[in-house]
């Protein structure tokens, strides 16, 4: 029988209310949703009274009903708790977060969920060991204090002045697996990481973790490939993904898609065109005197009337307004109708309003949007034309213009750059605090890509490569993963010499430089977004949908009441004190 089965409970009544049975009357009174006992003899479940014959068929087991085949003749019944009439409790109702436990209860797409979640990860340990012979491990939750690039959460202890941090990864645990022998590791993992929550981000999340030892990162891939493809196929029924994943450089994904995790379903690819435009269109895009310029076509209509209708709104509306405070100028804004002079191209002149109906095929009712943007190589995860693609794409769909997408596209993203320039004006994540004016686009241990990458760490890094993958599926990245720096004194080397990290910066890592002076193997890995793997596998929006106890957008379990505030015992067991309006207090 299956958890979410109901089974049939009966009790027969007499017309004598004096004589009705003490279990009777119980199962009369029962308020919904109060645990019970039941004692009773099971027998095959009647199907209800058909009106031709008035007789009643025994049901058929097996059959695809919550209804269990078999029923229960009462003979008694003991409530185990009870259920207070203040709670309201329907399968309709939508609890507030206070209340997840109700949601859980009676919400079934959450159940449903969560049992799905539960599938995917045995599925994934038993594939990933019976198949690919890896070896499950546990790494600690009370790690220490790293910069290995996004900002930590704390642990203060009773030790004055001495804290442990909560690991953003298990990378360096798993790293040091393979300098201690482990051929092949993995880990459904914890993660915890303080930085802005999106719906697809959470403070702690969970990863599938792998690495493997001898590996490069072209073995991993194929690891992940071939294990992503059971998983498609046991949980999804779908069979035909491709042999191998697509592949995009980091700088075609760019330049094509404007964003690091392109959905290719919805079309609507990039390209350049300011060596075809008229200086004075160019001008009138934005600031900048010699900017690259993008065009998109978007097939919205048929019709150019509707077409622009449907694009004057969305300009009007709140979702337009960073694209419209761009300081690299507003999009250009062109409904492709044959009834206007030029096509409704006028302002690129004769020549290039042939060129660019020839390049981009137009017809009526599509639209064309130009987009400026300083003349500088792509940093970052997205421009801005790349987020106004997706934002019209979704808004086109809500209006029923455009079909909504479907089916999977598995995506590799490699060559990434190993380093991005530090930007001062973000607090996204705070690197790795050297002083070269780089990060390290995902972390400090990637390894350069090719011989030629390494000659440039010392002399152009913003132009070296990374041995760095993303798996991306329509448009969410569900993970990362690299060949590792397996050489200690190349680590110290980007450490020191590329990050110009300081020297007590550098020691927090003193315990992976020895770890790989011992001879370490070469090695790569990679690790899944677990929430957002099943967010995707069960199409929903965010990874809140697919976590039992999810925070808020604050960062909060509004249910246990949590992050809670320190008790002045507690400040004290941990040496700690609180600055107020930049003065110290102890409370
Ligand atoms: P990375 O930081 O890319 O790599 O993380 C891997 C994957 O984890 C998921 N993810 C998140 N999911 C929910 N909430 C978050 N806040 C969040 N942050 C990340 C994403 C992401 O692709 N140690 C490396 C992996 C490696 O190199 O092996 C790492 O953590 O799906």
């Amino acid at each position: 029988m299956s958890l979410s089965s109901i089974v049939q409970i009966v009790s027969t009544t007499t017309k004598d209310v004096d004589s009705i049975s003490l279990p009777h009357q119980l199962l009369r009174d029962l308020e919904e949703h109060t645990p019970v006992v039941v004692e009773g003899t099971v027998k095959g479940r009647q199907a209800p009274k058909t009106s031709n014959d008035g007789k009643r068929q025994p049901v058929a087991s097996g059959k695809p009903n919550l209804v269990t085949a078999v029923e229960i003749k009462l003979e008694s019944l003991r409530p185990l708790n009870t259920f207070p009439q203040d709670l309201m409790a329907s399968e309709d109702k939508v609890f507030p977060p206070e209340q997840r436990h109700l949601q859980i209860r009676l919400d079934k797409s959450i159940r449903d969920a969560l049992r799905y979640r539960s599938k995917a990860a045995r599925f994934i340990r038993d594939y990933l060991a019976d198949q690919h012979g890896f070896e499950e491990f546990e790494t600690p939750m009370l790690f220490k204090s790293t910069p290995e690039g996004a900002r930590e959460f704390l642990v203060p202890t009773r030790n004055p002045g001495m804290a442990y941090a909560l690991p953003q990864s298990p990378q360096q645990y798993k790293q040091i697996l393979m300098a201690s022998g482990v051929p092949r590791y993995m880990q459904i993992a914890k993660c915890f990481r303080d930085e802005d929550l999106r719906a697809d981000r959470q403070p702690e999340f969970t990863q599938v973790d792998l690495e493997m030892a001898f590996a490069s990162g072209e073995d991993v891939m194929r690891t992940i490939e071939d294990t992503v493809k059971a998983l498609w196929s046991a949980l999804l029924d779908v069979k035909d993904l491709p042999e191998q994943f697509s592949r995009l450089t980091y700088e075609d994904a760019m330049s094509k898609y404007g964003s690091d995790k392109p959905d290719v379903r919805l079309g609507a690819e990039i390209r350049r065109i300011d060596y075809m435009l008229p200086q004075d269109l160019i001008m009138k895009l934005g600031p900048h005197t010699d900017p690259y310029v993008e065009v998109l076509k978007m097939s919205i209509s048929e019709d150019a009337n509707e077409t622009r209708k449907f694009v004057t709104a969305f300009m009007d509306s709140p979702e337009a307004q960073p694209f419209i405070q761009n300081p690299d100028g507003q999009p250009g804004i062109f409904p492709f109708d044959s009834r206007k002079p030029l096509q409704g191209l006028q302002p690129f002149g004769f020549e290039a309003a042939e060129q660019v109906e020839e390049i981009l095929s137009l017809e009526d009712g599509d639209l064309v949007i130009l987009q400026a943007r300083k003349r500088a190589p792509f940093s970052g995860g997205s421009t801005p034309l790349g987020n106004l693609r997706l934002a019209l794409h979704k808004a086109a769909v809500k209006q029923n213009l455009l079909p909504k997408p479907s089916g999977f596209a598995f995506l590799w993203i490699t060559d990434f750059p190993l380093f991005t320039p530090t930007d001062p004006n973000t607090d996204a994540e705070p690197g790795q605090g050297g002083s070269a004016g780089l990060t390290s686009t995902h972390h400090p241990f990637t390894a350069p890509k090719t011989p030629n990458d390494i000659e440039m760490l010392l002399t152009n890094p913003l132009q070296a490569k990374a041995d760095h993958y993303d798996l991306v599926l329509n448009g969410t990245e569900l993970g990362g993963g690299s060949r590792r720096i397996h050489n200690a004194a190349m680590q110290d080397l980007v450490m020191r010499e590329v990050l110009r990290m300081s020297e007590a910066r550098i020691q927090d890592f003193a315990h992976l430089i020895e770890v790989l002076r011992a001879g370490c193997p070469p090695h790569a890995g990679f690790a899944l977004g677990f929430d957002r793997l099943i967010a995707v596998m069960l199409g929903r929006e965010s990874v809140r949908e697919v976590i039992a106890f999810p925070k808020s957008g604050k960062g909060e379990d509004l249910l246990v009441r949590s992050p809670s505030r320190l008790t002045e015992e507690q400040l004290g067991t941990y040496h700690l004190c609180l600055k107020q309006g930049g003065k110290e207090t102890t409370s």
